[in-house]
């Protein structure tokens, strides 16, 4: 396969820059044009910001899995597609031709029709990292079935939460997943989470872990024998469902600063096209490279850069079941010396973590295979960077840092792998098609050099967000009502003479706690269910490792037993609501918040007495009771 639209030069990004932005239609409708489409579209982009509506390639008819499979048959059929590194290095690997992959989806798909899925039908998917998971994604995109998969470490509480937001009545899980030493029990939580949910028809069951399930008759079913059945009826075959360019693909769940997860609604045409076009781009990805990213298919950066990105290139996506510390802090480095890995996109998070292990396991393996690296999902400190260029990269692999989204679809702002230059810790250059700028406060842009404000994009993209589900008002007032005709980001971001930009991370009441986002609402809801808590505050703090950790604040009656037991009990509350990864790191008992007169918590406080600015904490003239602040300085948990 060859990409007509990569770029190979800084000259050729600058003209590709320019007439996206001069001539946007005919920019994307070159670029769609190397993709496979039943039929063109009539219109390549209409949209307003106001609403908002945002359409792209209008008309067109397609299926993005014969982007993915089909239309590599003929050419690649017995190239690898997926090649799968276990959780237990002793463990089998797995390597799944195209061909391979393409039978299995078909025969997927079919096990999913015959259950009962039809186009438009919402499937939720929570699975460990297993090659099944992303047959399960390919096999709904199939059959247009719009596909929600959940991270597996998120509680019954958040799945019932997402099953009722979306109305999924299909589900598709495994017994359990193995990660590292542990071994999650994954069905059991949907057991869990279906208690609420009597609109669930339909539980299919991959076994993985043959950890012992409970199977309901009538409901649950096991992947195998669905297998099997399809087998004895004979056609292999399952004609790829004729899609609209703006028919929904999937919905994927996102915290925000207010309320519950909102579902991110991305559409089958516009998220095809954006994606393949920054793989290619951003990683300058070449036939025959292997590509791993060391994401889970459970967030954005999975579903784009292991599944559908790759796919659509024709590339080599590997999937790791496992985790970077086990059974060795070599993890990582093995599998890229085993398989001879040409591109590693990992996060800044894992880097640090890793770090922390010295050399020793960075020196048993040979690196020599690596290419290009990758940061995404929190900005990356110039420590780390330096680290991974000098001991990963050997100073000869460009690192790419690649700043997105949920909400976009695929990157947005990012170094294009040896065509254009990286500069540590910056996100650097908008890709073509993007059209980034700072704002201020009173909603005034903030032009020219060397200048700081609210990030927004004043263009749409083709991989942009369309709505939230069954909310499209949230949509507006999230993103689209902070600035008038801007994409507003949520992140604040610096830019310097040469148009670089560095993302200073969110500028909202969103924490990023190893490249997860969190939202403090979220967590404090989540506290404020536990018995004995009448309120609390949480707020982000420094962390060396996971880049921000959660501090909270807690007004608490009743004493029952002691503080460090109800600590863990307060944690424990907000695993089960939430899911492990939103646990406080830390958790103070205060007798009160610090509250304006009309009520509002001062955030600014807390969270300068979190990052331990003791001194520096601002003006509290205008609080009802000033003292508190006192109090909660004295017992700042260090
Ligand atoms: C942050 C992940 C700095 C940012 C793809 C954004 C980054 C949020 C970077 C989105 C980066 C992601 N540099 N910050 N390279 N990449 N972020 O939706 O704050 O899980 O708003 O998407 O992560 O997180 P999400």
């Amino acid at each position: 396969m060859s990409y007509p639209f990569q770029i190979k030069s800084f000259d050729e990004y600058q003209a590709a820059y320019k007439r996206s932005v001069d001539d946007p239609e005919g920019f994307w409708g070159d670029v769609a044009s190397s993709f496979y489409w039943r039929k063109k579209w009539d219109k390549v982009l209409e949209w307003n910001f106001k609403e908002p509506n945002i359409k792209w390639f209008q008309g067109g008819r397609l299926n993005i899995t014969e982007n993915c499979l089909d239309r590599h048959l003929e050419t690649s059929g017995n190239k690898p597609a997926i090649i799968w590194e276990p959780n237990d290095p002793e463990d089998r690997h797995r390597v799944l031709t195209y061909r391979e992959l393409y039978n299995k989806v078909v025969q997927f798909a079919n096990v999913l029709k015959n259950n009962g899925v039809k186009k438009g039908d919402r499937v939720c998917i929570y699975m460990g990292m297993v090659p099944e998971l992303a047959i399960a994604v390919l096999a709904c995109a199939r059959l247009g079935a719009i596909h929600s998969v959940i991270f597996g470490g998120f509680s019954a509480q958040s799945i019932a939460d997402r099953l009722q937001d979306a109305q999924a009545e299909y589900i598709v899980t495994s017994d359990g997943a193995f990660r590292g030493n542990k071994d999650v029990p994954l069905k059991s939580v949907i057991d869990d989470a279906l208690v609420q949910c009597h609109f669930v028809k339909r539980v299919i069951v991959l076994t993985r872990t043959r950890t012992p399930v409970s199977m309901i008759k009538g409901r649950d079913v096991w992947w195998e024998d669905e297998v099997k059945f399809v087998e004895t009826m004979g056609n292999p075959d399952c004609p790829a469902e004729e899609m609209d360019a703006e028919d929904p693909l999937f919905i994927l769940y996102t915290s925000g600063s207010t309320g519950k997860p909102k579902g991110v609604v991305h559409t089958v045409g516009g998220y095809m096209v954006y994606t393949t076009y920054s793989f290619v781009n951003v990683f300058q990805y070449n036939p025959g490279d292997i590509h791993f990213c060391t994401a889970d298919i459970g967030w954005i950066t999975g579903h784009s850069y292991i599944v559908y990105a790759p796919l659509c290139a024709g590339a080599t996506s590997l999937i790791f079941e496992g985790i970077p510390t086990w059974p060795d802090a070599g993890r990582f480095w093995k599998i890229v010396d085993k398989y001879r890995v040409n591109i590693l996109y990992t996060a800044p998070t894992a880097i640090r973590s890793l770090m922390g292990f010295g050399l020793g396991p960075v020196q048993q393996a040979d690196l020599s295979s690596l290419k290009v690296l990758g940061s995404v999902g929190e900005p990356i400190n110039e420590e780390a960077w330096h680290w991974f260029d000098d001991n990963i990269g050997k100073n000869r692999c460009p690192i790419v840092d690649t700043w997105w989204q949920t909400e976009n679809g695929g990157i947005l702002i990012s170094n294009l792998a040896g065509v254009t230059k990286a500069k540590p810790g910056w996100a650097t250059l908008p890709l073509p098609g993007i059209q980034p700028v700072l704002m201020d406060e009173n909603g005034k842009e903030i032009e020219g050099p060397n200048v700081g404000g609210n990030l927004c994009v004043k263009f749409p993209w083709p991989g942009m967000l369309r709505t939230t589900y069954g909310d499209h008002e949230r949509m507006r007032t999230n993103y689209f009502a902070t600035y008038d005709d801007m994409y507003f980001t949520g992140d604040g971001s610096y830019r310097d003479e040469d148009g670089n930009y560095r993302i200073t991370g969110r500028v909202d009441d969103v924490l990023n706690v190893s490249g997860h986002r969190i939202g403090t609402a979220e967590v404090e809801n989540a506290i404020n269910m536990h018995a004995g808590v009448v309120e609390s505050a949480v707020v982000g703090y420094p962390h060396e490792v996971k880049g921000q950790g959660i501090y909270a604040y807690v007004v608490y009656t009743s004493a029952h037993g002691d503080e460090s037991l109800t600590r863990k009990d307060i944690a424990q509350t907000v695993a089960r609501i939430i899911g492990p990864i939103a646990k406080p790191d830390k958790i103070q008992f205060v007798s009160g918040l610090p509250k304006t007169r009309s009520g509002k918590i001062m955030r600014r406080i807390l969270r300068k007495i979190a990052e331990g600015e003791l001194d520096n904490v601002g003006d509290i003239s205008t609080l009802l009771d000033p003292q508190v602040v006192d109090e909660i300085k004295r017992g700042r948990l260090a």
